[in-house]
């Protein structure tokens, strides 16, 4: 990345001259500043915090970064995908672009273009594919991907990033696109699937995700920090067999209370966890089933009147 922002110095695209070497009025200077790792500092907000020096926490919004941002200016935070698909809708014209993609297939916004597809799990070949938005799953996994990995059984799959929640087993013909929430997931995401085989224990894959949810969580709001947490524990003891079906119960009451949709967190982390909890235990509740006891609730019968 560095190499890229010092030649494009060096070809007078950034810099005081002006844009490419005076031709242009317009004057932009690059940085590239790294962070420490933090998902939250992902967040938009967060990352303004963050280049400002402080605790990459993420800000209430409104004002949106576009009206207050880095240091209280107007700033835009767009991902370096986003802003690399400019370049070409430039060259080639947007009819071009919209001749990839697909139109909306519950007339909300149509996916137009190409999207990276970063594919990992139990396929034959993970990888990045540059695909059409709108490709079904099922297809990214056979055509590019090899196919499942071993020839196994497709058992799910985190839609595109662990906060869209899990496609299910009879998901896998879901085509990647803007309205993949008509499958019951958050969204496309990053439009980078994690695959799961038939061998998969998905009781392990909802503790191990909210894990790493407890441990990105900032702390401010409560619903994240102390949700967070719960979860965990909640899925570590379904996990070793010691749940009930009220834990499942309690799981999914917490889950579904924390985050931006219930309106009860700042940021979407919290809203993360939620989606990715509650389509795993939803779309997989036999296996969990499976690992908890019936929850028996005492009666006292007194005799006599
Ligand atoms: C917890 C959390 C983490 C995020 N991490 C990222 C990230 O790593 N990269 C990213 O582009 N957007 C991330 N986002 C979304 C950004 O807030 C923002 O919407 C996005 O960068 C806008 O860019 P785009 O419109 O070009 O996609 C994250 C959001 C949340 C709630
Ligand atoms: S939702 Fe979680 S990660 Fe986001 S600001 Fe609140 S505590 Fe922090």
């Amino acid at each position: 990345m560095q190499r890229a922002i010092e030649e494009a110095y060096a070809h007078g695209i950034f810099g005081k001259q002006g844009l490419l070497k005076g031709k242009s009025d317009f004057k932009v200077e690059c940085h590239l500043h790294r962070g420490a790792g933090a998902y939250i500092c992902g967040e938009e907000t967060g990352l303004l915090e963050a280049v400002e020096g402080k605790r990459g926490w993420p800000r209430i919004k409104p004002p949106f970064p576009a009206v207050k941002g880095l240091f209280g200016r107007p700033t835009i935070v767009n991902n370096v995908e986003t802003l690399a698909a400019v370049v070409p809708i430039i060259e080639h014209g947007v009819e071009w672009w919209k001749g990839h993609g697909c139109e909306s297939a519950t007339s909300g916004s149509p996916s137009y273009g190409t999207k990276l597809m970063g594919v990992s799990g139990h396929v034959e070949r993970p990888g990045v594919y540059e695909c059409d938005l709108g490709i079904p799953l099922r297809e990214l996994v056979e055509t590019h991907c090899g196919g499942m990995r071993q020839g196994k059984k497709f058992k799910g799959a985190i839609a595109g990033g662990v906060s869209m929640g899990v496609l299910g087993p009879d998901q896998f013909d879901a085509p990647m696109d803007f309205d993949i929430g008509r499958f019951d997931v958050l969204g496309l995401g990053t439009a980078c699937p994690t695959i799961f085989d038939e061998d998969t224990d998905m009781v392990a894959v909802a503790r191990n995700i909210s894990r790493f949810f407890k441990n990105e969580s900032c702390g401010q709001c409560t619903p994240c920090r102390e949700g967070s947490g719960w979860i965990l524990k909640l899925l570590m003891r379904i996990e070793r067999g010691a749940g009930t079906t009220k834990d499942l119960d309690l799981l999914l009451e917490v889950a579904g209370s924390m985050g931006l949709t219930p309106g009860t967190t700042i940021c979407g982390l919290a809203d993360g966890n939620n989606w990715a909890v509650r389509t795993i235990v939803n779309k997989y509740r036999g296996e969990f089933e499976a690992r908890v006891k019936p929850q028996f609730i005492p009666v006292t019968i007194t005799a006599g009147g």
